[in-house]
């Protein structure tokens, strides 16, 4: 990491929490954070990857104050999570998915308003900062109707919308996207890019590794409450020995079915742009992605380092349908 120049707004240090589940003879401890240790550079967007049940919406409930550590520290911008809840709360602006946190009898508008409130927002600039943000998440035409009526992405917009009404310098974003239509979770992309330009730093959690990829600076890869790796995305795909990515353009739907079949394939992804990327496990499966594509008569081939979701499926892999015991 170049973490030595940045200053880390985000500074958590063997966090632990664990939760008492079951009652009577059947109760026993679940340990959702294990000694976690984490930081994010200010000014940054990290991304903190890992399968159901690793502790990622847990850690995101620490850093905003609304649950305790059993032990370890976390500092937002400096501030102790416990010590010093009501400057982290100030600080931070948590962004969940779903239906948490929205009233569905009241507008969109008002939603905000009770929110902006919170913060000590009122009048005009609680009103220019409603309009702002209602548009930057493209719901100015909805913004006086009930939120009960609102479809499950328009929910999810209202929530970034909540999220920044306190103009807090460093986000949570706690799977953001879930219930996103492509084209919103493409401008969401944008949403990020502009959230770093104005210097904010951003933890965002997210099972979309291609999302993840295109505007994570760093990424943590957690698992059981502890951290497996952590890095450049770029940087920690280069690191997989022998796999690599090979995109391709204008590929018959035939061929890149068949490529998909071949053993030690284990990305075949079709992004927005029509371009084909697979990623390989072995050269020699590399090898054989590159002699179908020029038997198909397709010329324009890159090969790189593989993404993020080969990454993903190496480092974390193997755990199919099981949650944390
Ligand atoms: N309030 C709670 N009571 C009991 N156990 C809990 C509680 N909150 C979280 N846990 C447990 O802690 C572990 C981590 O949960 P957490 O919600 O942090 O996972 P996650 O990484 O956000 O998963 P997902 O990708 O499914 O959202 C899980 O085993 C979960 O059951
Ligand atoms: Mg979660």
């Amino acid at each position: 990491m170049t973490g030595a120049a940045i200053p880390s707004a985000v500074e958590v240090a063997d966090l632990r929490r664990e939760f008492t589940v079951g009652r009577g003879a059947a109760a026993r401890t679940l340990t959702a954070l294990d000694g976690l240790s984490l930081s994010v550079g200010a000014g940054t967007v990290h991304g903190l990857l890992g399968p159901n049940g690793a502790g990622k919406t847990t850690l995101c409930k620490i850093l905003s104050t609304t649950l305790l550590p059993t032990s370890g520290t976390a500092r937002v911008l400096g501030h102790d999570v416990e010590a010093e809840p009501r400057e982290v709360r100030r600080s931070i602006g948590l962004v969940l998915g779903g239906d948490r946190g929205l009233y569905a009898r009241l507008s969109a508008r008002q939603n905000l308003e009770l929110w902006g409130a919170l913060y000590g927002l009122h009048g005009r600039a609680l009103d220019t900062r409603m309009t702002d943000l209602l548009a930057r998440v493209g719901l100015s035409d909805r913004a006086d109707e009930r939120v009960g009526g609102f479809s499950r992405g328009m929910k999810q917009r209202l929530h970034l919308a909540r999220g920044l009404i306190g103009d807090a310098r460093v986000l949570l974003l706690d799977e953001p996207t879930t219930g996103m239509d492509p084209v919103a979770a493409g401008d969401f992309r944008d949403f990020v890019g502009a959230l770093r330009a104005e210097g904010r730093t951003v933890l965002i959690t997210t099972h979309d590794m291609a999302q993840a990829e295109a505007v994570c600076d760093q990424v943590t890869l957690i698992d059981r409450g502890r951290v497996l790796t952590s890095g450049d995305p770029r940087e920690l795909a280069r690191e997989l020995s022998g796999g690599q990515r090979v995109e391709a353009h204008a590929v018959p739907e035939a061929v890149a079915a068949e490529i998909a079949g071949l053993p030690a394939v284990t990305v075949v992804l079709r992004t927005d742009g029509g371009q084909l990327c697979v990623d390989t496990a072995s050269p020699d499966t590399t090898r054989e992605v590159l002699v179908r594509l020029a038997r198909a008569g397709v010329s324009t081939i890159r090969t790189g380092p593989p993404g993020l979701e080969e990454l993903y499926l190496r480092v974390v892999g193997g755990r199919k349908m099981r949650v944390a015991a």
